[in-house]
């Protein structure tokens, strides 16, 4: 398989007055044409992971690795000037909450143009159709109506579904997704899924997928990197994450409700200092 991002011991440190803190110690894993999960509970490092292949991490962070290469290129050499051309352009990311993304004094309709044509040459009414296009994927009902609305005039999941086809726009190489679908119900996030499992099989492009939800990421991903204390503790195929070894996947599992296995009350999960001690698994294929 081709990959197309490489990344070699990458750690997300912050500085903090009882010293630095490491929310991402030592990670190492590649992306191909295929659909990579991220798992793990809340505060694993998962979101520093996605922000941090695109030099997304806020100050006093810093990101350190031996290398984050994108087809052979090393980001981390990059200046911020060329930096700006792979964000959105080949690499894009739907953060975790949209409502940051958007600009709430801006219709929805010149956002997503503007995104489009900053990086295409695209007259605006060519621009003008594709983002009705990519309004309609994403199942939005009367894109013409949206396209002239405010941020503020839309709910959360509708949010989240403006920034994943205004993120899908530019048709980018790589698509690291934070939660993309967490605010959305069922349907809606089916149909969500599909235009990125379309998006991988039709055109190549890689996904990363982040999520805490690890039934969605077994039945949706192709593999899976399982993060605890910012570590990678366990790598596995995705739909063999239901026979998973470590003990902290299997008590995620084990804390999941099961509509198939109801149980009285849910394990809560017990924590072994050793487990965030251990050595990064690395989630190289
Ligand atoms: N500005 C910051 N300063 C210190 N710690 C931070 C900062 N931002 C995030 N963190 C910490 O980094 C860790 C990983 O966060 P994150 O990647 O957002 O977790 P996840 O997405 O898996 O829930 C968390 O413990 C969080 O508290
Ligand atoms: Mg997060």
């Amino acid at each position: 398989m081709s990959t197309l991002l490489d990344v070699e011991n990458l750690w997300v440190r912050f500085p903090t007055r009882n010293g630095v803190f490491d929310a991402v110690r030592g990670i190492s894993f590649t992306l191909g044409r295929e659909r990579l999960g991220i798992v793990g509970e809340s505060g694993s490092g998962k979101s520093m992971t996605g922000r941090s292949i695109l030099r997304l991490i806020r100050a006093p962070g810093v990101v350190e690795a031996d290398h984050i290469s994108l087809e052979g290129q090393d980001l981390l050499q990059l200046s911020e000037k060329e930096m700006r051309e792979v964000r959105g352009k080949r690499i894009s990311m739907v953060m975790q909450d949209p409502k940051f993304s958007l600009n709430p004094v801006m219709t929805i309709g010149d956002q997503i143009m503007e995104a489009y044509r900053l990086h295409s040459k695209a007259s605006k009414s060519e621009a003008y159709a594709k983002s009705i296009e990519m309004l309609e994927a994403v199942s939005i009902r009367d894109p013409e109506r949206v396209m002239r609305a405010y941020p503020h005039e839309m709910s959360g999941g509708m949010g989240q579904r403006i920034m994943i086809a205004m993120m899908l726009i530019p048709n980018p190489e790589i698509l690291i997704a934070d939660e993309p679908t967490s605010a959305l119900d069922v349907s809606v996030q089916r149909q969500v899924l599909d235009i990125m499992d379309k998006l991988v099989r039709e055109r190549g492009m890689g996904l990363i997928f982040i999520s805490h939800d690890l039934n969605l990421v077994a039945d949706f991903c192709d593999r899976v990197l399982i993060m605890y204390a910012g570590r990678v503790v366990e790598v596995c195929e995705a739909d063999k994450l239901h026979e998973a070894k470590h003990p902290y996947t299997r008590g995620l599992l084990n804390s999941l409700p099961r509509l198939d296995a109801p149980r009285d009350h849910l394990e809560v999960l017990q924590r072994d200092p050793a487990w965030s001690e251990a050595p990064s698994v690395s989630g190289r294929s």
